[in-house]
């Protein structure tokens, strides 16, 4: 009884510690929030935050597990997010909502090619 009370924690250890790393479900469900709102935002500030808050949310999902033979793809796919997101805030900074927006739908066409890719069997 002893001993099995000492392993308590070393076993509670090896279960958290794979769900500490957690997968994309999370940073995911931030992001299409995040992105809802700098599409729907009627300033250029409100779009700036929003759009900010989805490359950070990016940088999370890097790092959670992902299946491993769609690693790769899915590090480019956020990557290219990411390039889209940074082509979007230079656009608000150099006052162009319109060119803004169109890197945001960009945004919305790379997440379709990807989420058909993570669906796909393999
Ligand atoms: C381009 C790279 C992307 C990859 C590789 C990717 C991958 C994934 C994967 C694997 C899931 C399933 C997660 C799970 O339930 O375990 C997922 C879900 C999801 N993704 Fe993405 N995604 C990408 C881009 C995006 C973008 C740009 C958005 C939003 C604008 C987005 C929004 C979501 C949402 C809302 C879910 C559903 C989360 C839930 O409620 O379960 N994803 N994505």
């Amino acid at each position: 009884m002893l001993k099995t009370a000492r392993l308590l924690p070393l076993m509670f250890g090896l279960i958290a510690l794979p769900a500490l790393a957690g997968d994309l479900e999370q940073p995911m469900k931030k992001m299409g929030f995040n992105y809802k709102q700098a599409t729907k935002a009627s300033d250029t500030a409100a779009m700036e935050k929003y759009i900010t808050q989805m490359r950070s949310e990016i940088d999370d999902a890097k790092t959670r597990k992902m299946p491993t033979a769609k690693q790769e793809k899915f590090l480019e796919g956020l990557n290219e997010v990411q390039g889209e997101l940074d082509a979007s805030l230079a656009a608000l900074k150099a006052g162009d909502e319109a060119k803004a927006r169109e890197h945001l739908a960009k945004v919305n066409d790379l997440k379709k090619e990807y989420h058909q890719y993570a669906k796909q069997k393999g």
